[in-house]
């Protein structure tokens, strides 16, 4: 029989790899095994347990039943969409002056729109050689393609050489290029740009985008829990306003630690004024499109929670303890690591780290042997790459953010052990 299912949808798999390893730690752990499971993506407690800010459980529960029941217009309630361009500007008028924004069902809603309206059909989207795998998934979907840059140069800095080369190719071959780049406390690899990163990464682009329309997307999914100034890097990006659309996929699922309410934005910095209202309405059209509206009550809660001054201050200092939970973490990962001679990159803080090894998912599974769960990955070359550029052939996923400090010393030494480096 043929199948109904069209053929470029067919073999899809429908479970993400990170969800069913984590299913099999949560079966293993509940059957009495000592598991550490560092797969899953969610801040947990030091007792295992999901880290909610208490002041964002209260902002949701205390929303009116009428909100939660009542449509949203379709781009966000014009609350909310101020609240998250006045947080995420406050210290820089002009982008804030230039901004438009629409509520999406978290970062990855935002990215999505970013895909669909700065790329056309066909075109391919760059990213960095790691990157969060989703990526790939939302180009699909969107029938756009991805293609990536060596992420890091021989120093384990950002290669800007790299970005710079493949936005040109990419601006020769299709004539736009929409660069993604998650900053700070990028996920897979844990790394945050320094500021001189991003002062290249501005000049690089503004200087390409006289050849052709270039976007940049910023992903700042983990923007709270970076170590510096979250919003220090924007003054670095005042060059390429009127030279390249800026957007920032905006997500309260982690700066509120509320993932299942499925609020973000995409924002997004347009100098010209006819073109900022063509992008404003293209992105609602797009709502439209997709899933019409968010909820509600989720857009209340949040725009409650940023415009509040006691709820924001409240919050900041709840977050400041989160970040503390994992602060402790990194401190305890980075010391081990040190010791047992892992190679990874400069980790400040955030969700995740990434350690550098070849035939990843072998080293995996030594690993989920002894109990102790990673995501092996392997990165995505950049189109043309020769097999022997030197940069890492592939690397373990650590979520410390799921991960007791307790139980740091214990997975950095089973992964040490699956790398077969000596104690
Ligand atoms: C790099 C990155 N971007 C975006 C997101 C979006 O998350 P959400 O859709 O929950 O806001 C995530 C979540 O894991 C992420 O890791």
């Amino acid at each position: 029989m043929i199948p109904h299912l069209i053929p470029s949808h067919q073999g899809r798999p429908a479970d993400d790899p990170i969800f069913s390893l984590h299913r099999e730690a949560t079966q293993r752990k509940a059957r009495g095994e000592a598991i550490v499971d560092a797969t899953i993506g969610v801040l947990l407690d030091e007792g295992g347990e999901l880290a909610v800010l208490p002041t964002a459980a209260r902002a949701v529960h205390e929303v009116p039943a009428v909100e939660w029941a009542t449509y949203a217009p379709i781009a966000g309630t014009p609350d909310f969409l101020r609240a998250v361009i006045d947080d995420l500007f406050a210290g820089e008028p002009e982008m804030q002056r230039t901004a438009v924004a629409v509520a999406t069902p978290g970062g990855t809603g935002a990215v999505r729109h970013a895909i669909a309206n700065f790329l056309e059909p066909g075109q391919a989207m760059l990213t960095t050689s790691w990157f969060w795998a989703p990526y790939r998934t939302l180009c699909d979907e969107s029938d756009r393609k991805l293609e990536t840059f060596e992420m890091f140069d021989a120093q384990g800095r950002l290669d800007t050489g790299a970005l710079d080369a493949a936005v040109a190719r990419q601006l020769a071959a299709q004539g736009r290029a929409l660069v993604v780049l998650n900053d700070p406390a990028h996920n897979p690899t844990g790394y945050s740009m320094s500021d001189e990163e991003w002062i290249a990464v501005a000049d690089r682009l503004a200087r390409r985008a006289a050849a052709g329309p270039v976007t940049l997307l910023v992903d700042c999914a983990y923007f709270l829990y970076g170590a510096r100034d979250p919003r220090a890097f924007l003054r670095h990006l005042r060059p390429l306003l009127g030279q390249a659309t800026v957007l920032f996929a905006w997500s309260a699922s982690k700066s509120f630690t509320h993932y299942g309410l499925r609020v973000g934005a995409l924002v997004a910095c347009v100098a010209d004024e006819a073109e900022r209202t063509m992008v404003a309405s293209a992105l609602s059209y797009s709502c439209r499109g997709t899933w019409s509206n968010c909820n509600r009550g989720g857009l209340a809660a949040i725009a409650r929670l940023l415009t509040d001054p006691d709820m924001a201050r409240a919050c900041a200092v709840e977050r400041d303890q989160a970040r503390g939970l994992l602060r402790a973490r990194v401190d305890a990962f980075n010391a081990d690591a040190r010791k047992r001679g892992l190679v990874h990159p400069r980790y400040e803080g955030g969700f995740f780290v990434t350690v550098f090894a070849d035939r990843p998912r072998e080293r995996a599974e030594a690993m989920r042997a002894k109990g102790v769960y990673v995501l092996p990955q392997l990165p995505t070359p950049p189109p043309g790459a020769a097999a022997a550029t030197g940069a890492p052939r592939g690397s373990l996923r650590i979520a410390l953010c799921s991960v007791a400090n307790r139980d740091v010393a214990r997975l950095v030494e089973v992964l040490a052990g699956a790398l077969a480096l000596p104690t």
